[in-house]
């Protein structure tokens, strides 16, 4: 029987909420951290420990068949891979920041003016959706450093507790959009593999509903 290889983020804030809930939903891993592949016990599951922006490609692909995402990435980078299941952790907003000592009014004042992020599809959507003309410096982590050293006059990145904008002088004035964990699928699943997803779903959302 084929297995159903799942991805999930290798090292970062999503890994270990991923990984409680692959254990809670009954699937055992040895986690050697430096494995990139592992097989659980007793149920036709492969985890792949892969880097977050690799993650949709790979859906696209069919090179793995599922995986644990923030839909934030997805958003970016994974148009046409569907959404299985929201998972309830990890949320977070992707937000437009500027210097904390700077007046801001509204979103066409960043017209002409220079925005680093590591989000540059999401942020050129919604530059246009508003009808702002920006210039995007792709940068792909410590974005809120970019103020600070003259590199942009705004940013554009994930908040979650707010404390990287704090401590960087910056402060949120747009939401362009909400996200958590999701569970995703690859648009070329074969149908055997769908089976053991939908086992995988029905104990996943047995989980969240005892969570709640
Ligand atoms: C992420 C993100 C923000 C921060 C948001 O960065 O890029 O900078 O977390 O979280 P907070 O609102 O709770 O402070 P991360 O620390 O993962 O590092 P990176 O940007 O270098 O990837
Ligand atoms: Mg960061």
């Amino acid at each position: 029987m084929s297995k159903l290889k799942i991805a999930v983020q290798k090292s970062g804030r999503l890994n270990e909420d991923s990984m409680k809930l692959l254990k809670d939903i009954g699937i055992y891993i040895d986690n050697g951290k430096d494995q990139l592949k592992a097989s659980a016990k007793g149920f036709p599951v492969e985890v792949f420990y892969l880097r977050n922006g690799d993650i949709p490609q790979y859906l696209k692909d069919g090179v793995v068949d599922a995986a644990i995402i923030g839909e934030n990435v997805l958003i970016e980078k994974g148009n046409d891979i569907k959404v299985a299941e929201k998972l309830g952790f990890s949320t977070c907003r992707v937000c437009i920041a500027v210097p904390k000592s700077s007046t801001y009014n509204s979103i066409k004042e960043l017209n002409g003016k220079r925005i680093a992020t590591s989000y540059p599809n999401t942020v050129q959507n919604f530059l246009n959706e508003n009808g702002v003309n920006a210039k995007l410096h792709i940068i792909n982590g410590s974005v809120e450093i970019a103020p600070n050293i003259g590199l942009a006059d705004a940013i554009v990145d994930i908040v979650s507790s707010g404390s990287t904008l704090f401590k960087n002088n910056l402060k949120e004035v747009e939401v362009i959009l909400k996200s958590e964990a999701v569970l995703a699928v690859s648009p070329l699943l074969s149908e055997e593999k769908q089976a053991i997803l939908n086992t995988i779903q029905f104990r996943i959302q047995s989980v969240l509903k005892g969570r709640q």
